[in-house]
């Protein structure tokens, strides 16, 4: 890994063509393809159009292993504690269908947290288990108090964001993990917003089980999520699905068998999208080789340089309650219409999202400064 050496930004602006066609700044939607991941998934068509399979360079279980082996050493997760499953829902419903909850027990989730980490958790109600959204707070170092004391003698799951899809606001996850061990509640988390954005350490903020996608901050393609379960959490987890994958020795199909794979990737069922996995893999590639570290500085770095302009020109910065950018950048400014705004920003080849009768904008490592002085000047005479 390259984190020492200073990346060289000019060369990663150019490696995306987005950046002749528009300025791309809702990162934490989805983001557009780089031109060397491209050149890998090419690479892997070109070879399987050759040979199937076989394709030189690229085995099924090699890049499965790979994929996993590099979000292990992000996360800090162990290994056999990684399943590809295709999206943050998906997985979120082998966590919610696959636990033991009693009527009487209650799941406290965030307010305005994404549908993803949301209708998993609906099908409870029906079986009796209360349902409760904790209040969004001010500042996140306020979180883990108000959450602490919403927390009751039947809270037996919490499923929160790390880092809150329309404010930016980012977790204190080892705080909350703390209550959530102390008061012996199940804890889940839904990384999408986080997983490439802030540090996260599953192991350090004792998450037992998480979900995410992987085409936000992991520059991944659509389609592709990752399910985390700690590993003295997995036999807790009744799988829902059983498929050709699910079991040991997996390529051995005949006699069947009735036991589990012994790791996280039971979850993953069945024949996985190998060509989203090669794009997956490449785009993890890339970022090892910028360095997480570098990558989360010049999210921040951007991310700031915006919040700092646009506060020159009148927009009020959420961020600024709490005193720090995540990278996720929500600004309101009085008279102006954010919908609006954001259709008006897109007829300038700017791309940003209304969330909560905000902007929301969020720059990834490719954007540059020049885009980000161009952003602040066109948002500045907007309305
Ligand atoms: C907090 C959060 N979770 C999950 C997702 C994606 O959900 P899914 O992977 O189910 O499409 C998003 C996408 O915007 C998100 O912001």
């Amino acid at each position: 890994m390259a984190e020492s050496k200073s990346p060289d930004w000019d060369k990663i602006h150019s490696d995306f063509p987005v950046n002749d066609q528009l300025i791309w700044l809702n990162n934490c939607g989805t983001t557009p393809l780089g031109d060397p991941i491209r050149a890998t998934v090419n690479r892997w068509l070109e070879e399987y159009g050759r040979r199937g399979v076989d394709a030189e360079g690229f085995s099924y279980a090699g890049v499965k292993a790979s994929i996993y082996q590099r979000l292990g050493s992000l996360l800090n997760a162990r290994p056999g504690e990684l399943a590809l499953v295709h999206n943050t829902s998906e997985g979120m419903n082998f966590i919610s269908h696959g636990l033991s909850l009693e009527p009487g027990d209650e799941i406290l989730l965030l307010e305005n947290e994404y549908p993803s980490n949301v209708y998993p958790w609906e099908h409870w109600r029906e079986k009796g288990v209360h349902i409760r959204a904790i209040p969004m707070t001010g500042r996140p170092e306020d979180f883990p108090a108000t959450f602490a004391d919403l927390a009751g003698p039947r809270t037996r799951l919490a499923s929160l964001s790390a880092v809150h899809w329309c404010t930016g606001m980012p977790f204190p996850l080892d705080a909350i993990g703390k209550v959530c061990a102390e008061r012996g509640i199940t804890w889940v988390v839904d990384g999408s917003q986080g997983v490439g954005l802030v540090d996260m350490d599953v192991q350090a903020a004792g998450i037992h089980y998480m979900a995410f996608s992987a085409w936000k901050w992991l520059l991944g393609p659509l389609g592709l999520g990752v399910l985390y379960i700690a590993r003295n959490r997995l036999e807790d987890l009744r799988p829902i699905f059983k498929g050709t994958e699910s079991v040991p020795q997996d390529n051995e199909y005949l006699p069947y068998k009735q036991a589990w794979k012994p790791t996280a990737d039971r979850f993953a069922v069945s024949t996985g999208s190998m060509t989203d996995w090669v794009y997956f893999d490449a785009s993890l590639a890339y970022l090892e080789e910028i360095g997480f570290q570098h990558v989360k500085e010049r999210i921040r770095f951007l991310a700031k340089r915006l919040e700092d302009g646009l506060r020159g020109a009148g927009f009020s910065v959420l961020s600024d309650g709490w005193g720090a950018t995540s990278g996720i950048v929500a600004v309101s400014r009085e008279g102006l219409d954010a919908s609006e705004a954001v259709k008006s920003l897109k007829g300038g080849k700017i791309i940003a999202a209304e969330r909560l009768g905000r902007i929301r904008l969020a720059p990834h490592v490719y954007n540059s400064e020049k885009q980000i002085d161009k952003v602040v000047a066109v948002m500045a005479a907007l309305g």
